[in-house]
């Protein structure tokens, strides 16, 4: 079935205010709005009292960029002053943090929220021994493909409101649940209407439909599929894995999609050594994700490039797989993003404050590391300079925590810490 003729590529599409009902009841435990709060993006706003401010600006002297005893102003919809609140500049209205730690917005740069239906017997397997496989996206295909638009959209918004009441400010998420020129363009074009940072993975793994005829798949995703999907997307993605995609299908694949003005990023490395790794970086994607299996010369690659390595342990956590070796990454010099990868199969969570604290549990990072990872990081998987950081000129995507310090993310682990949220200046948890 030939898709609807998509509309022109949107333009970085406002991000989506999935502000819920619950997300204003959590208002109660929030901090006090001395002078009337306005939720308008013209007023101008400070936030003061702020027991630790991470700007993750690297001039401060760390790359948190640490401020203590710390103020924050907001005008309209971008960072206007962050600094000492004893000198902090007069404003129409004011925010009393209350002591606590304000932190940027999380950018959870990797995620696949379009889908339905949910995966808890496989998950219930796996948890009596049985391993993880690619495989089990196929189950996910069959109900994606079975629900309505309607369906798709609100469990998409549904896990959007979860994610920003955690702190969530900018996400990325991807196709790879339809797999036919129809469900994949329609994947996007949902996805589109909610963030721009959409991404195509019409590869992420050959569908049943195809399995008698891999290299037929690979020309669909190079050809109509691709023409259909380029229109909503930023990115282009492949599963670089055994039983999904080996390297020449996978350049194959990423190199078509670059023609079309997509720009690469790799699951890589993640179940087995492989060579997801050196195609991102030969490839400049912005992102290696996984990169759960790296040889020392995956590292020396990553460390000599600009590609990120996106870390993403809620999928160890849900597959009780091998940690990555964040430290190993860090130590040769990698930049390191710390995101939740959020889906139905190898991980269902939408909580990057979970994956900050196996970060530091179990990845061998820092608090301030994974906290850096987690926004900054995230920032430049995506290669955005305009969010990650709480600097002038920086959106004003805030996350308030109920805490005195950021390090209580990993500290307190489980605790919902998040007690407020403003996303582009506009207050919305
Ligand atoms: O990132 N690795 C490929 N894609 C997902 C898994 C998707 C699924 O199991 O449904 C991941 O882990
Ligand atoms: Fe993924």
């Amino acid at each position: 079935m030939t898709p609807a003729r998509p509309p022109a590529r949107p333009a970085p599409a406002p991000e989506p205010d999935p502000t819920t009902d619950q997300a204003n009841k959590d208002a109660m435990s929030s901090p006090t709005t001395v002078s009337p709060a306005s939720s308008a993006s013209t007023a101008s706003t400070l936030i003061t009292n702020i027991a630790a401010l991470v700007t993750n600006d690297p001039s401060l002297g760390s790359p948190l960029g640490l401020i203590q005893d710390a103020a924050v102003v907001i005008d309209g919809e971008r960072i206007a002053w962050t600094g000492d609140q004893s000198k902090a500049p007069a404003t129409d209205n004011r925010v009393d943090a209350g002591g606590r730690a304000v932190i940027p917005g999380f950018v959870d740069s990797h995620s696949h929220l379009v889908f339905a239906g949910d995966r808890t017997q496989e998950f219930n397997a796996r948890m009596s021994g049985r391993p993880y496989s690619a495989g089990g996206i196929r189950t996910t295909v069959a109900a994606t493909r079975a629900a309505s638009d309607e369906e798709l959209e609100a469990n998409l918004t549904r896990y959007l409101a979860e994610a920003l009441r955690q702190g969530t400010t900018t996400f990325e998420t991807k196709s790879g649940y339809g797999l036919t020129v129809a469900d994949e363009a329609r994947a996007l074009r949902i996805a589109a209407a909610q963030t721009a940072e959409v991404t195509y993975l019409g590869a992420h793994i050959v569908p049943p439909d195809h399995a008698d005829d891999p290299a037929g798949y690979v020309a669909l995703v190079t050809g109509e599929m691709l023409d259909a999907c380029a229109p909503y997307a930023r990115w282009i993605d492949v599963f670089c894995e055994k039983g999904a995609f080996d390297g020449d299908q996978a350049r194959a694949i990423l190199t078509a999609g670059k023609a079309k003005g997509l720009h690469p990023r790799v699951h890589a490395n993640q179940l087995s050594y492989g060579p997801g790794v050196q195609l991102a970086v030969e490839l400049d994607a912005a992102s290696a994700d996984h990169c759960t299996h790296l040889t020392d010369a995956d590292v020396d690659a990553l460390a000599n490039s600009r590609t990120v390595a996106t870390l993403l342990p809620g999928a160890e956590f849900s597959t009780r797989a091998e940690w990555p070796d964040a430290r190993r990454l860090l130590d040769a010099g990698v930049t390191v993003a710390l995101s939740t990868d959020c889906n139905p199969g190898s991980s269902f969570t939408s909580s990057v404050p979970f994956c900050v604290a196996l970060a530091v549990r179990d990845m061998g990072m820092t608090p301030d590391e994974a906290v850096w990872s987690a926004t900054a990081g995230g920032a430049r998987a995506l290669r955005r300079d305009d969010i990650g950081r709480l600097t002038p000129g920086a959106y004003a995507d805030l996350t308030l925590l109920d805490a005195p310090s950021h390090v209580h993310l990993a500290y307190r682990p489980g605790v919902p810490l998040v007690s407020g949220v403003w996303r582009r200046g506009v207050r919305v948890v």
